[in-house]
């Protein structure tokens, strides 16, 4: 280390970096399994198709890395820090109360994941106190469960907002809706008065009928809603706006009421509310410039929270 450089503020200073948490898991030839948690995972290339993460060369299973010829990721979901801290752990053995599965090159898949990618082993590079494993993804698969966050060497939990609503009573004069992407279209209802974003009285989970994402489940939609969008006061009704995205449970049967509109011909003049023309406008806004902020407001005015500091 150099001397101009404290390694504690170093350390400080590199985790200001928000990251996921991933559980990288192998199987040696001689059936070992190995696994560690790792925030390092990043995406190189698409093609080919080549992912990194880097595993300390002080790691226990450092010899078994370097050998095997695969690994999986396994990106932990909100719920999983258990895990996280589980595959932190040494001198235990890590998959004796986990269950996972074999992937199709042989990897361990843990249950409930975010996505998970099979990878063959592309490279192995020696890097100061770290080597750089480069995995070639042959396999994948994704969700719309929400991922576990890691940041200044703390956990973040980006579900702890819905479960915080979740908590809240049941309100006839609160309306939670969201604004659902699947496929790059959006889910819209058709109403008498015109269109309108879904929308529920709370957002519930799956498998309870009476809340938003079970509404949305029972017209064949898995929702992953993470991301608060607006709050807003529309006359007596405070509104909660999700965003996120969807994918089909099974296959889409005709629906009249809830159609998948696409975002570059999204019936805006024909919105039921205003308000809520204004919001797929500053969606589709937001959409363009990748920025996202929450809106903070009433139907008329209101402010948009950027952590850059912006308003509008
Ligand atoms: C959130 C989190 C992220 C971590 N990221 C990494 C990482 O990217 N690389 C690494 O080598 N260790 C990382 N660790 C530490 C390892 O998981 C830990 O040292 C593990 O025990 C190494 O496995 P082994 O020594 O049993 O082989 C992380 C730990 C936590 C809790």
């Amino acid at each position: 280390m150099s001397e101009f450089l404290d390694p504690l503020e170093l350390r400080r200073a590199l985790g200001c970096f928000a990251t996921g948490v991933t559980v990288i898991t192998t199987k040696l030839d001689d059936g070992t399994l190995l696994g560690f948690t790792a925030n390092s995972f990043s995406s190189v290339s698409l093609e080919p198709p080549l992912v990194t993460v880097c595993i300390a060369a002080s790691a226990a299973g450092i010899e078994g890395w370097r050998q095997t010829t695969r690994f999986a990721v396994n990106i932990l979901s909100d719920e999983q820090q258990e895990i996280s801290s589980h595959f932190a752990r040494r001198g235990i053995d890590k998959f004796a109360d986990t269950t996972w599965q074999p992937s199709r090159l042989g990897n361990p898949l843990l249950e409930n994941t975010v996505a998970w990618f099979d990878c063959r082993m592309h490279q192995v590079i020696p890097m100061g106190d770290h080597d750089i494993l480069v995995g070639r993804i042959e396999f994948f698969d994704h969700t719309t469960r929400s991922p576990l966050g890691f940041v200044g060497g703390a956990y973040l939990h980006f579900g702890l907002l819905r479960q915080a609503l979740d908590a809240m009573p049941n309100r006839r004069d609160l309306r939670v809706s969201a604004v659902v992407e699947i496929d790059g279209k959006l889910l819209l209802r058709r109403t008498a008065a015109g269109y309108a974003v879904p929308s529920a009285f709370r957002l519930g989970g799956r498998e309870d009928g009476s809340g938003l994402l079970g509404e949305l489940a029972a017209a064949g939609y898995d929702a992953g809603l993470p991301y608060l969008f607006a709050v807003y006061e529309d006359g007596p009704i405070q509104h909660i706006v999700h965003r996120g995205q969807a994918t089909r449970i099974h296959p889409r049967q005709p629906n009249d009421e809830l159609l998948e509109l696409p975002l570059d011909g999204l019936p805006l003049e024909s919105m039921a509310s205003r308000a809520e023309r204004v919001m797929l406008e500053r969606f589709l806004e937001e959409r363009k410039s990748n920025v996202s902020g929450i809106y903070v407001g009433d139907a008329d005015t209101g402010t948009l929270l950027t952590l850059a500091g912006g308003s509008g």
